[in-house]
């Protein structure tokens, strides 16, 4: 430890020095580990596509039914887990493995620790995603959400993890500034909590090699599962990226963050208060009361938290907001933080008994599902990865910077038409199945609710398309700025935006 470098202190809040040069002031420059990172990086843009496409095409059967072509692999049910594998583990995991590989190796200014290992994660990674899509068309599913995948490649995915751990926790251990910054706690815990959460929910008894039984039972099972389910989206789909957030936007801008202080506060306070939300998913359900109410409680606390995070991204921008005009990367890091604050101010009401009485089974939660998922993961990924991969390829910016600005401009269009038509159609799914006449007879049969929603489905497939095209023009940005003919001499570390 001695012959770490102490830690510079900024407006009285420690902050490694590291962290706002663009290139490193030691006198040996440290070569970092990228392959790894940009492997990563660039499977993000290619299952982004994937995952965004099966997600248009089941938008489609929806509105179609008949666009499963009567082949049982294209059925809805099946298709339907294939997309959220795909764009909660495959883009989001990849977006996850690439940033937190090159943060966790710039913040502690050493290289990745058993670099061999994080490319064996980068192959066991891809591997998992491979059977993912092979098996779950075929029927082969856990039947539980978001962790459907069975118990080989559970086994896998295990595996993988901890390797990744070990990888990043043991970068920490031999970093060369005393500090771990913040971006790091929150990859950190990401890391911790995915992996207990993977092994709790997956302990099975296996049948064969494609089935197997849960060793829990009834409302045990459900209050496992949705334990699982709920921190998924609080330590996968939101922790992880709110490390993504701590680094990229005070480096995108230019500036440290707004309060550091608030920043450990909000990592304190959100890994211990997201625990305790799962019940949420089973309020109304055989799960005992009071811990549906411990959920919803919770779960309301959550709003606090939230908000203090995304404050503090929002104003880390406060005194440079002109560059949110010049700069499209900004753009996406910032919009992606108001669709965060959007989405968790919107989940805490979900979770009030008498709200979800009503939003519950309704389209209302798709539609808060895919406000943070296309809004705040969807955005921050792009925004981070837009960020990253000149810098990975020693090129000083993205080959069009007006490409950037037109799919930011698709993306959030697209996540405006999917959002609000999905709120709309859930509120009025919810209001006509409650609907009741004088005699106490449904006044709406389900079907008559399901033509009503058509034309919802018809502009979420729209918004749903848009955000794909943005992907698509993303993909040709990427490919043309990897281009080797184009290398030029960029210092390591400079990053566009920031370094004009
Ligand atoms: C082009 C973009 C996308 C489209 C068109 C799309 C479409 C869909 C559709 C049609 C469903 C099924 C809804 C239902 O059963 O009623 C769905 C579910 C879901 N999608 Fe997407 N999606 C997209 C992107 C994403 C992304 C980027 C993520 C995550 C990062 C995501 C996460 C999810 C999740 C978690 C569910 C399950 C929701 C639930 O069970 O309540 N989607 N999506
Ligand atoms: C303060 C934060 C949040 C709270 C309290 C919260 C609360 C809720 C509630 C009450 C539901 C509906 C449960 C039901 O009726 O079945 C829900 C569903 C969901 N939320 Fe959130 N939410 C929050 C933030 C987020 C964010 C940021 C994301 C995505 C990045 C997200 C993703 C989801 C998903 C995927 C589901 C659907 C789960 C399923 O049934 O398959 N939530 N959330």
């Amino acid at each position: 430890m001695s012959a770490r470098r102490p830690e510079p202190t900024l407006n009285a809040e420690p902050v490694p020095e590291s962290f706002f040069v663009s290139h490193p002031t030691t006198a040996s420059v440290v070569h970092y580990d990228d392959e790894v990172v940009r492997r990563f990086a660039l499977t993000t843009v290619l299952w982004g596509i994937v995952g965004m496409s099966v997600g248009v095409l089941i938008a489609a059967q929806l509105l179609w039914p008949a666009l499963n072509f009567d082949v049982p692999y294209l059925t809805y049910s099946r298709l339907r887990p294939l997309h959220t594998n795909a764009v909660i583990f495959a883009f989001g995991g990849s977006a996850l493995f690439a940033t937190s590989y090159y943060v966790v190796q710039r913040t502690c200014q050493t290289r990745l620790f058993l670099p061999r290992l994080a490319m064996f994660t980068f192959w066991g990674w891809q591997l998992v995603i491979v059977a993912a899509a092979i098996t779950l068309p075929m029927g082969i599913t856990q039947s539980r959400e978001y962790a459907e995948l069975e118990w080989p490649i559970d086994l896998l995915i295990a595996v993988v993890w901890v390797s990744y751990a070990v990888v990043f926790f043991g970068t920490i251990v031999k970093r060369e500034v005393d500090h771990i910054y913040v971006a790091n706690w929150f990859f950190g815990a990401f890391i911790l909590a995915v992996a207990i959460l993977h092994i709790v929910n997956n302990i099975v008894i296996p049948f064969s090699a494609t089935q197997s039984y849960p060793v829990y039972g009834g409302t045990v099972d459900a209050m496992v599962q949705w334990w699982y389910g709920h921190n998924a989206v609080g330590f996968f789909l939101t922790a992880g990226f709110l490390g993504m957030m701590y680094y990229f936007v005070p480096k995108q801008v230019g500036k440290p963050i707004y309060s550091y202080r608030l920043s450990i506060v909000h990592f304190w306070a959100l890994i211990s208060t997201y625990m305790w939300a799962g019940p949420h998913h089973l309020l109304y359900t055989s799960l005992p009361d009071w811990v549906q109410s411990v959920g919803m409680v919770f779960s309301l606390i959550l709003l606090a938290p939230s908000w203090g995070g995304m404050i503090n991204g929002v104003m880390t921008l406060s005194g440079a907001w002109h560059k949110l005009r010049t700069d499209p990367i900004i753009k996406f890091l910032i919009v992606s933080l108001s669709f965060y604050g959007m989405s968790t101010f919107e989940g805490p009401m979900m979770a009030i008994k008498t709200v979800n009485a009503l939003s519950h089974y309704t389209d209302w939660t798709i539609g808060h599902v895919h406000s943070g998922a296309l809004g705040w993961v969807g955005l921050i990924s792009i925004g981070s990865l837009y960020a990253l991969i000149p810098r990975l390829y020693g090129k000083p910016a993205m080959h069009s910077v007006p490409a950037i600005n037109l799919h930011f401009w698709l993306a959030t269009i697209g996540i405006v038409l999917y959002i609000v038509a999905m709120w709309i159609a859930g509120v009025m799914q919810g209001l006509m199945w409650r609907a009741m006449d004088a005699d106490g007879t449904l006044s709406y049969s389900f079907v008559e609710s399901l033509r009503a929603t058509y034309p919802y489905y018809a502009v979420r497939l729209l918004g749903g398309a848009l955000y794909l095209s943005g992907m698509f023009i993303m993909a040709w940005n990427v490919w043309r700025t990897v281009q080797p003919e184009q290398v030029m001499t960029a210092r390591e570390d400079a990053l566009p935006g920031v370094a004009k």
